[in-house]
């Protein structure tokens, strides 16, 4: 057991504000696990900041006629208070903008570069000559080499999944003057990630208790080998490259923003003061430290950083990475392009933080994609917050109020069943630590609630109201019973709903407490008590339309004409009948899927044709999981020419309907396997 925790949680970047994905990826889960070990007291910090660098960065700025100062400037500002709105408890919040990280990116680097890691390549890359700088990724457009889509970015293509390189699109397009680039020579280094390969196999083949869905993702990137990856651009936003007669460059983004893990830590201990508090986490054996982040983040955070970690040679390397998967908004994967996204900034101006808080937790995608529903919010808020967790608290409060004179009652007869339910506060206490330890918030938040309906169920079966007249002492018996279960629930769910538990400790008159002092008997009898206020109120139908009604408002105004006319393409140019029936469609039946390694959209599919089996390659693996599509007769062209994606041969395709909110569903068939469709 390490002696000391560090956590980081992936710093967002500062192009633009947060929303509900973000906080059920990492900063909601992130958040639970340190509060929960700060209550166990032990030694744990938490560390964030806006991730400032990179192209997503310029491109705002670019949009907008400002600067990146400008956008960072303002991104940093609101989402920090964001955070703090929503009670997500770093000890620091930093900024990849600061002189601490820029000095520590740059001597990281030049550390690599003594040490002779990094491999200096020259390769030809895009230039816009009207705009005076080459284009990295995104910065240029073209056709996709692969599906011929033709809005392809330089990094990928978004039709197909395929990951690019600028040059590798056809009839590329500077983003920025619209002129068609040239190709010119520059030099960068590249960190070689294939010499880490075989350390990576070990490290990664020895994490036993990692999440299945991030060994899973590691193990098909080393499965299909590691190559070298530039870590320095030609961009004028950045961290200057270290390195005389480098003018012009910059340290890559996914180089710099994690070393702005160790930046913050360093900020950190200078402003509490102790300046080289910090290495005690990064620097010493005894410190675990874990990453808190979204799936998109794995590869940089399990193979990147920590093959840069163990480069360097100074700093611990990652116990865990307990990754997220993606959390859906009304069963629609979230947009923030077609505005299909729920807003932090927006959300706390109709509701309070610790609803969502709760109910995001309930619902965290922890090992697959999740769905966030307004209407779900509405009633997990209403019949677990309002009538389960607040309905007991109320009425225990209210009854020691008004018949025991706001004391604790005496516990005269603690009979079996008393015994009972105090026990059951102490086992339930056990499971909620074991779920928090493994990373289960999900589970840990269940057995949370059910603590309030251990309480809530004994106060209605033991009819309090009916014992006050006929056996007082039963009933003081009872309130004791509930004010201690009570108690426990103001430290169990503080790591859940921190705002509202701190309202509840001050009418408990809990001042300290810690994990370990949930007790059987917590509040002493003679404990003065107040009522407080009612915690959870009920969620009404009509703020829940509300917000129904401003998701398609602002659907609808990034995308005017997508849902209002039922926007279907224009039909194509006429075609004749012999020149439709040159295509060959078949019956083919799903046998085999599988994701393809370093593409988020595509599944490698074997489709039995009756006669034969094919390969299929197919852009579909955001819409669909592989199980998802196992056993399904679809309709194939099965006479299109092979063509190579991914370096796969893919032996014909998938036919797909593309709804007007872009996602695809299947043209499912009812004929045998390779009959044919016509
Ligand atoms: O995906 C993102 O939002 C990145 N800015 C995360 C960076 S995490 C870390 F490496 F800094
Ligand atoms: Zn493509």
């Amino acid at each position: 057991m390490a002696k000391r925790t560090l956590v980081t949680a992936a710093l967002p970047y500062a192009n633009g504000p947060l929303h509900l994905g973000h906080l059920a990826g990492a900063y909601l889960p992130a958040d639970l696990f340190v509060r929960f070990q700060r209550l166990k007291g032990n030694d744990i910090v938490f560390i964030c900041g806006s991730d400032e660098h990179g192209v997503p960065i310029t491109l705002a700025a670019e949009k907008e006629g400002v600067t990146p100062q400008d956008i960072v400037d303002r991104f940093h500002q609101i989402n920090k208070d964001a955070f703090e709105q929503f009670g997500i408890s770093f000890d620091y919040f930093g900024r990849t903008s600061s002189e601490t990280h820029k000095k520590t990116s740059q001597d990281f680097f030049k550390t690599l570069l003594e040490k002779d890691v990094f491999v200096q390549k020259s390769e030809q890359q895009l230039y816009d000559a009207k705009a005076d700088m080459f284009l990295p990724d995104r910065y240029v457009k073209g056709t996709c080499p692969v599906c011929g889509f033709d809005e392809a970015y330089g990094d990928q293509c978004e039709k197909c999944g395929t990951s690019l390189s600028p040059s590798e699109l056809k009839n590329p397009k500077s983003v920025l003057t619209g002129d068609i680039p040239e190709l010119r020579e520059t030099s960068h280094w590249f960190l070689p990630l294939g010499d880490f390969q075989p350390w990576l196999d070990e490290w990664i083949g020895g994490k036993s208790d990692w999440k299945q869905n991030v060994i899973g993702q590691c193990k098909s990137w080393l499965k299909s080998g590691l190559s070298d990856r530039a870590v320095t651009r030609d961009l004028r936003w950045g961290v200057p490259v270290p390195v005389e007669g480098s003018e012009g460059k910059v340290l890559y983004v996914w180089f710099d923003a994690p070393i702005g893990y160790i930046s913050t830590t360093k900020e950190w201990a200078q402003e509490r003061g102790n300046p080289d508090e910090w290495k005690t986490y990064w620097q010493d054996s005894d410190s675990r430290l874990l990453h808190f982040i979204g799936k998109d983040n794995i590869v940089f955070h399990c193979i990147m950083f920590p093959s840069m970690l163990k480069a360097h040679g100074d700093f611990v390397i990652p116990d865990n990475v307990p990754a997220n998967e993606f959390l859906n908004l009304e069963g629609k994967k979230l947009s923030t392009s077609r505005g299909w996204a729920v807003w932090l900034h927006e959300y706390l101006e109709n509701f309070e933080p610790d609803y969502l808080r709760y109910v995001l937790g309930t619902t965290l995608p922890e090992t697959k994609d999740s769905d966030f529903s307004w209407k779900d919010f509405q009633t997990r808020s209403n019949s677990e917050l309002a009538d389960i967790l607040g309905n007991f608290l109320f009425r225990t409060l209210s009854f020691t109020d008004r018949y025991f004179d706001g004391q604790v009652p005496e516990l005269s007869n603690p009979d079996s069943q008393i015994n009972e339910v105090l026990k059951q506060i102490m086992s339930l206490k056990d499971n909620i630590e074991n779920a928090y330890e493994k990373f289960q918030f999900r589970e840990a938040i269940q057995l949370s609630m059910n603590l309030a309906r251990l309480g809530n169920k004994y106060f209605t079966e033991m009819e309090p109201w009916h014992l006050r007249k006929n056996d007082l002492q039963k009933c003081g018996d009872v309130l004791h019973v509930c004010l201690q279960i009570s108690a426990a629930i103001s430290i169990i769910f503080d790591p859940i709903t921190p705002k509202k538990m701190e309202q509840l400790r001050a009418s408990l008159g809990i001042t300290e407490f810690s994990f370990d002092t949930i007790q059987k008997q917590m509040l002493k009898p003679g404990t003065k008590i107040t009522q407080g206020e009612i915690l959870f109120k009920k969620i009404e139908d009509q703020q829940v339309e509300q917000q129904l009604e401003k998701l398609e408002k602002t659907t609808k105004a990034a995308s005017p004409t997508l849902e209002e006319e039922q926007n279907w393409p224009e039909i194509k140019a006429e075609t004749d009948y012999p020149s439709f029936m040159t295509n060959d469609l078949r019956t083919g039946k799903i046998i085999e899927a599988e994701k393809v390694a370093k593409s988020k959209k595509l599944l490698k599919l074997s489709v039995d044709l009756g006669f034969e089996t094919r390969t299929i390659v197919s852009g579909i693996a955001e819409f669909f999981t592989p199980e998802e599509v196992l056993g399904k007769k679809v309709v194939i062209v099965a006479n299109l020419a092979p063509r190579k994606i991914m370096n796969i041969e893919s032996q014909g395709m998938i036919l797909m309907a593309q709804n007007n909110d872009q996602t695809l569903k299947l043209v499912e068939s009812h004929g045998e396997p390779g009959s044919p469709i016509s």
